[in-house]
């Protein structure tokens, strides 16, 4: 079994106990398996069979660069949403025309670089910014790739504020105004329509959205055709979710086969941009019990030295991480509340959790903080950005060493 596992009495990530990390980086410290990792993507790519497809790692997730490497090596291509990320991208080693280039609010300077480095796609958001591409590739004498991201109107039911795919989010160009651009296109010398590109949110447990879309997208690529604009692929985006509590949730192979069962008459290949289903899993973050005091009289605090600087989402989304004791001691179950250092009161990691006793010292993990994790980490209370480390055939290696506060200090006068 790859990834995180209690093989003896205490966590290991492939076989390396995570206490021998902890003794030798400190905590907090991220930890990632890099098997799992592997293990994630080619089950994805395995889940395509033979309809061709490409997958775009979405560096959203998590673009620390030894872990986009792995990925690179495996075969995987880039989803980016800022010219930052296409910039990690082009230096860790991928090709323009690995990368796609998402994003609702792409500056000038952004596409200006997009548009010279002629990448996959700039996936456009809105018809000002088609406009925009148009304009600078039209100065550049170049002829810009563009997909157009859909907002289908489809409510992906997921957490508000990662749920993108409504008509009142910020995302996409509804489906009628696409369609009135397309008759544009032809007569548009500098742009390139090369996809429909969709993407209705971010962990979603449900394949109804994802298959809608897909229906609504395959529409109007059908429209596309008969208009006579040979499209190269379809973007299906990213959004498959993981269980972190432990429910059900789409396999990969559901995931595969409902895309390609919607988008097979496109005949196009399908282009997916998965960020948290590949890396969500593969990463934990390793934390130490600092203090533990009373709270109610069933229940009691345990001050852990990671918060909502080092993991935001559960005080952002009020989401859910299994948390557990990287050593079990003996005795039933207690009820503890477990919150960071931060100094406010919605810094809780973990709310009312049944665990073995805990005592000041202990280390714990925090499961699936692999996606939306270490890239979400702040400075907040000058609290430095934590050590990354990475686990691969049986050693471990830091991948990110944790900041100090020169680090910080050095951006400033
Ligand atoms: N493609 C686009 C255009 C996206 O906006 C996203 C994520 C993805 C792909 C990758 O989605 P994934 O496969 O990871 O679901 N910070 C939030 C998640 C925000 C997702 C933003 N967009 C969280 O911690 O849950």
């Amino acid at each position: 079994m790859t990834g995180f596992s209690r093989t003896t009495q205490e966590l290991d990530c492939d076989g390396v106990p995570l206490s021998a990390i902890a003794r030798a980086v400190g905590t907090p410290a991220y930890v990632y398996s890099a098997a799992l990792l592997r293990e994630r993507y080619r089950e994805l790519d395995d889940a395509f069979g033979e309809y061709p497809h490409a997958i775009h790692y979405a560096f959203k997730a998590n673009s620390t660069r030894a872990l986009v490497n792995e990925l690179r090596a495996i075969g995987s291509s880039v989803d980016a949403v800022s010219i930052w990320e296409v910039e990690l991208a082009r230096s860790v080693g991928f090709e323009g025309r690995q990368i796609v280039f998402d994003g609702v609010g792409k500056s000038d300077a952004e596409l200006d670089v997009a548009v010279a480095l002629d990448l996959e796609a700039i996936n456009v958001e809105s018809t000002g910014e088609l406009a925009r591409v148009e304009a600078i590739a039209t100065r550049s004498g170049r002829v810009a790739r563009v997909a157009i991201r859909v907002n289908p109107d489809i409510d992906a039911k997921s957490h508000p504020h990662i749920s993108t795919g409504r008509r009142i989010n910020k995302f996409g160009i509804p489906v009628d105004e696409a369609r009135a651009l397309l008759t544009t296109l032809p007569a548009r010398r500098a742009l390139h329509l090369v996809a429909f590109h969709m993407h209705v949110g971010s962990q979603i447990t449900s394949l109804d959205p994802i298959r809608r879309a897909a229906a609504s997208l395959a529409t109007l690529v059908h429209e596309a055709q008969r208009a006579g604009i040979a499209l190269e692929y379809v973007d299906a985006g990213g959004g498959l979710g993981i269980s972190y509590d432990g429910g059900p949730v789409p396999s990969f192979r559901d995931y595969a086969s409902t895309l390609v069962e919607e988008l097979r008459t496109t005949r196009l290949p399908i282009v997916v941009e998965p960020g948290r289903s590949i890396i969500g899993p593969a990463g934990v973050l390793l934390a130490r019990v600092i203090d533990l005091k009373p709270r109610t009289s069933s229940s009691e605090f345990a001050i852990i030295d990671a918060g909502m600087s080092e993991l935001l989402r559960p005080a952002l989304y009020d989401a859910f991480h299994q948390i557990e004791p990287v050593i079990s001691r003996d005795g039933g179950p207690r009820q503890y509340e477990l919150v960071g250092p931060i100094c406010e009161s919605g810094d809780v990691v973990g709310r009312d959790r049944m665990l073995p006793p805990l005592a000041v010292g202990d280390l714990v993990v925090i499961r699936d903080a692999g996606g939306y994790g270490s890239v979400m980490a702040s400075n907040y209370n000058r609290r430095p950005l934590p050590a990354e480390v990475l686990v691969e055939s049986g050693t471990w290696r830091v991948i990110r060493r944790r900041q100090t506060l020169s680090d910080m200090l050095a951006l400033e006068t």
